[in-house]
C-alpha cells in the first residue's frame, strides 16, 4: 500500500532554495534586497551591524513565513566576518550567493576630510569587502550557481565635487569586482558590480541634508527618468544577478540610475 505523501516545504520564487547574505541589511536598500529576496524563496542572513533594526526587519519578515535570520556583522572586522563565516558553515555548509551592500557616505573634499573620516570610509566601502570576500569565499565555492554582487555607486564610475574618501572607496569596488570576476570566473563563480544613482534612502537623506537647499530639484533635473528612486527599484537587479537568469553575466557593471550617466 502506498503510504500518504508528506508535505514538503518547498519555496517558489527567482532565488528558491539559495543561501544568500546581504550585509548593510538593516536598512535602506539591503532591507529592500533582504525582502525581495526572501519573496523570490531564498534563505537570506541579514547581516549588519545595528543590531536593533536588524532584528526587527528580521522578524518582521519571519511573521510573513519568510526564511530570514539577522547576523551580527561588522564589516571591518575580520573577528566578526570569521564569526559569521562559521554560523553559515554549521548552519548550512555553503553560501550561494554575497551581497556585498554595507555602505557609509562622506561627502568631504581632501581637504575637509579628516583622517578619522577617510579611514572610516575606506575601512567599511573598500575594506570591508576584502575581508569578508576572503572570509566567505570557502563557502562561496561550496555554493549552487554562485554569485558575487558588489554595491559600488555612479560615484564610482564618475567623479564630482568633494565625495573624495566615497569614490576613492566606491571606484576601488568597480575594479575589485573586475579582478574577483576574472579570478574566480574559472571556478563557475560570478562577481558584478551594481552602481545606483539617487536612491530614496537615509543615506541619501543624510546627503540631501549636507547639500545646499534645491539641490534635490536640481538633481532631478539632471536625471532623464526625472525622479530619485525607490530602493526596490535596485532589488530588481540584484535579484536579476543573483539568480540563474543571469547565468552569462560576470564582470559587469549594471548602473540603476533613471539615465544620469547617459548624459555625461
Ligand atoms: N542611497 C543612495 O542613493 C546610494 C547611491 C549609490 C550607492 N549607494 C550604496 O548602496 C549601499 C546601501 O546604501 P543605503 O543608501 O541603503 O544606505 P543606508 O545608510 O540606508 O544603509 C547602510 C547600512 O549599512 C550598515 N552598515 C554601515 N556600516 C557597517 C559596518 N561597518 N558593518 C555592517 N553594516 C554596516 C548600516 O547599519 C545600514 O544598515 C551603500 O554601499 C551605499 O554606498 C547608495
Amino acid at each position: 500500500m502506498s503510504q500518504p505523501r508528506k508535505k514538503q516545504n518547498v519555496r517558489a520564487g527567482r532565488v528558491a532554495g539559495k543561501i544568500i547574505l546581504v550585509s548593510g541589511g538593516a536598512s535602506g536598500m539591503g532591507a529592500a534586497h533582504v525582502t525581495r529576496l526572501s519573496e523570490e524563496g531564498g534563505t537570506v542572513y541579514l547581516a549588519d551591524r545595528d543590531v536593533e533594526r536588524g532584528k526587527q526587519l528580521a522578524a518582521e519578515l519571519a511573521a510573513r513565513q519568510l526564511d530570514v535570520r539577522f547576523v551580527e556583522l561588522d564589516v571591518t572586522d575580520e573577528t566578526s566576518w570569521r564569526a559569521v563565516a562559521s554560523l553559515i558553515t554549521n548552519e548550512k555548509g555553503r553560501l550561494d550567493v554575497l551581497i556585498h551592500n554595507a555602505g557609509v557616505l562622506s561627502l568631504s573634499s581632501p581637504e575637509e576630510a579628516t583622517d578619522e573620516e577617510w579611514e572610516r570610509t575606506i575601512a567599511i566601502n573598500q575594506t570591508g569587502i576584502f575581508r569578508g570576500t576572503r572570509a566567505l569565499m570557502p563557502l562561496v565555492r561550496l555554493g549552487r550557481s554562485p554569485s558575487i554582487i558588489n554595491i559600488s555607486s555612479i560615484f564610482g564610475l564618475i567623479g564630482a565635487a568633494g565625495y573624495f574618501a566615497y569614490m576613492a572607496s566606491k571606484g576601488a569596488v568597480t575594479l575589485m569586482t573586475k579582478s574577483m570576476a576574472a579570478t574566480y570566473g574559472p571556478e563557475g563563480i560570478r562577481c558584478n558590480s551594481v552602481h545606483p544613482g539617487y536612491i530614496s534612502t537615509p543615506m541619501l537623506e543624510q546627503e540631501m541634508r549636507g547639500l545646499p537647499a534645491g539641490s534635490a530639484e536640481a538633481i532631478h533635473g539632471q536625471i532623464p527618468l526625472r525622479r530619485f528612486a525607490d530602493p526596490s527599484e535596485v532589488s530588481a537587479a540584484v535579484l536579476f544577478l543573483a539568480s540563474d537568469e543571469a547565468s552569462y553575466v560576470s564582470g559587469a557593471e549594471i548602473v540603476v540610475d533613471g539615465g544620469l550617466l547617459c548624459c555625461r
